[in-house]
């Protein structure tokens, strides 16, 4: 325990106050005496001469811990300022100019961003609806609902602000998109079982064609941008990490559903041909080619559609499409060019006439294929737009008993919207499962 700061004494008093002291301080700061660094004792002399209170904090804030982001901070002193007076007008300009300056969320490719930038748009949307601002109150709530619609304070704000303003129509509309996203988060949906393992000799090849193809034979390391570089057999499995080497990324479980729902097709006569769209190095196609050629089932086809150069950046199309966190569009590691994924097909032996190559942009690819007939339809777009395209080009050319499976339902929240907005408009009830934390998959 340290010993208490001594009271000031009256000769401390009248030294602080002696003008004598003052400027020879002010000469120590000329001659360069910066205890801090970095030119911090000068900008604190000049936020102390004008009087600029913020500044001086900020810049104390920041010396006093320097682990916290710019935003962090912004946000805090926000706080500190809404809480000892919330209407006084300088607090209120100074508020705006600290969170209207916290950028926003930077998007990632997987993990969700710091949520400064929501809580700095929720606090301004606060302090609007207190001052009765209510059209800047509603544009903050807004704002922070289309970035996090799963999170019930942003729903709750922004339906109570719908509200008041007399709009009780988009106040259901906010809960019921809320309620949806939240009543089918994945781990509340029944969990799809896998059978057990046969040991014929095609049970034995399609094994083996799975593990190969997200490679848990020689586990191969992870992409930086997912995180942890290290392979780890439990990501692997469950499709969390972005092989550096492998032909999927979709992990273990994925892909034993996938060639499950393969072979459930074959078994009942589902009839037509498979697709995914969003093939990446294009293992999922490769297996769905492996499991007709292992059952012989040459009469299906194999589509593998895909702009064969990566994701395409948020489309202004789609409202939702523009509020994605996630920066997948920027991500050269996602783009594939298509000679590589047949070359891939080749490697395996699959490189045959019944795989048909459908590349570019899934809004202009897939409305052509209409007509056809898909017993599988396998999403693998991550967006919101291209989840959205590709179910309306081609959910109406899924037979009944054919499989709709998405990919990214789970993590990735642009899907699940789509996913639950179609199912909407659509009406559709059938029951969906979950296959492990992110894909799940409905028959119709
Ligand atoms: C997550 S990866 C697919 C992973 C793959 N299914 C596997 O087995 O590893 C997403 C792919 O979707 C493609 N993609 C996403 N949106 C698209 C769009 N609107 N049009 C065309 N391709 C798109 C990207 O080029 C990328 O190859």
């Amino acid at each position: 325990m340290t010993e208490p700061d001594p009271e000031p004494q009256d000769d401390a008093l009248a030294a602080a106050a002696s003008p004598m002291l003052a400027d020879e301080e002010e000469g120590l700061w000329e001659a360069g005496y910066d205890p801090a660094g970095s030119g911090l004792a000068s900008q604190l002399l000049a936020a102390s001469e004008t009087g600029d209170l913020l500044t001086f904090s900020r810049l104390l804030i920041a010396q006093a811990a320097p682990g916290l982001d710019d935003s962090a901070m912004r946000v805090l002193l926000a706080q500190t300022l809404l809480r000892q007076d919330p209407t006084a007008e300088r607090h209120v300009q100074a508020v705006e100019e600290l969170l209207g300056a916290v950028p926003p969320p930077r998007p990632s490719p997987y993990r969700w961003p710091a949520n400064a930038p929501i809580r700095a748009r929720m606090m301004l949307g606060y302090m609007y609806r207190g001052l009765g601002r209510d059209e800047e109150a509603l544009a903050a709530f807004r704002q922070c609902f289309h970035w996090r619609p799963d999170v019930a304070e942003c729903a709750e704000c922004l339906a109570f602000q719908h509200e008041r303003m007399g709009d009780a129509a988009a106040a259901a509309a906010v809960r019921a998109e809320h309620a949806a996203l939240m009543s089918q988060t994945i781990r509340r949906l029944p969990r799809w079982q896998p059978p057990e393992p046969a040991a014929d000799p095609r049970s034995m090849y399609l094994d083996l064609l799975e593990r190969t193809l997200c490679n848990v034979i020689y586990g191969d390391t992870s992409h930086s941008s997912y995180g942890d570089t290290v392979y780890d057999p439990a990501r692997r499995e469950t499709g969390r990490d972005l092989p550096t080497q492998a032909h999927s990324m979709i992990g273990l479980t994925r892909l034993r559903h996938l060639r499950w729902a393969m072979e459930t097709v074959l078994a009942e006569g589902v009839p037509g041909h498979v697709i995914e769209a969003g093939v990446w190095r294009g293992g999922a196609c490769i297996l769905m080619a492996g499991v007709l050629a292992a059952h012989g089932a040459h009469d299906r086809q194999v589509f593998v559609a895909d702009s064969f150069a990566g994701l395409p950046p948020p489309d202004p199309r789609y409202v939702k499409d523009l509020a994605t966190l996630h920066d997948f569009h920027t991500r050269p590691e996602l783009a594939i060019g298509s000679a590589e994924v047949a070359e891939n097909f080749r490697q395996y032996g699959l490189l045959r006439d019944n795989v048909r190559f459908v590349e570019g942009w899934f809004s202009e690819t897939l409305p052509p294929l209409r007509d056809q007939t898909f017993a599988i339809l396998r999403l693998d777009g991550d967006l919101y737009s291209s989840t959205m395209d590709t179910l309306v080009a081609l959910y109406d050319s899924v037979p009944p008993n054919g499989f709709v499976i998405c990919d990214d339902f789970g993590v990735v929240l642009d899907a699940r919207r789509a996913i639950l907005d179609f199912r909407k408009e659509r009406g559709i009830t059938d029951n969906m499962f979950a296959i492990d934390g992110d894909g799940i998959y409905w028959r119709k």
